[in-house]
């Protein structure tokens, strides 16, 4: 069970897919630093610029993880997986969406709710999702582009 205490990186979260690892870096820190701001104060503003810079990078990360899987064949090989990584994908950034359409209406949310909530979502994402995806796009010979 993972809690709103900051994430400690560790190894057990590496795909071995280079780009999606830095990526995954970044928002980890990202939510690090959103606990961080948060421990002062919470605010509507506070909690409307955090949640609209996490969605954005999470959308721009998504989109990299979804062109490797057109690239890699993933809905081909793996429809199960292809579609059940994408819903998660996208049931992310609705829960995010409507977090800030409440927020808009005047409904708070604590720190505790946010961070666990967001907590939770990545690191079970990355150790089950991506992780796969991981295995198979090494299985399928990925080569970094770099
Ligand atoms: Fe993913």
């Amino acid at each position: 069970m993972i809690s709103h205490e900051p994430i400690l990186w560790n190894d057990s979260y590496l795909t071995g897919i280079g780009r999606i690892d830095e990526q995954h870096k970044v928002l980890v820190n990202t939510l690090n630093e959103a606990n961080a701001r948060l421990s002062a104060n919470v605010t509507r503003d506070l909690l409307e610029q955090i949640t609209r810079d996490l969605l954005s990078y999470a959308i721009y990360h998504f989109e990299t993880e979804e062109a490797l899987m057109k690239d890699y064949d993933y809905a081909g090989l793996s429809a199960v997986e292809d579609e059940k990584h994408r819903n998660e994908h996208r049931s992310f950034s609705q829960q995010v969406v409507a977090l800030r359409e409440g927020l808009r209406d005047g409904r708070l949310v604590t720190r505790e709710e946010l961070l666990s909530f967001l907590n939770n979502w990545l690191v079970n994402h990355i150790l089950n999702t991506d992780k796969q995806f991981g295995e198979f796009l090494i299985s399928r010979g990925y080569r970094s582009p770099n």
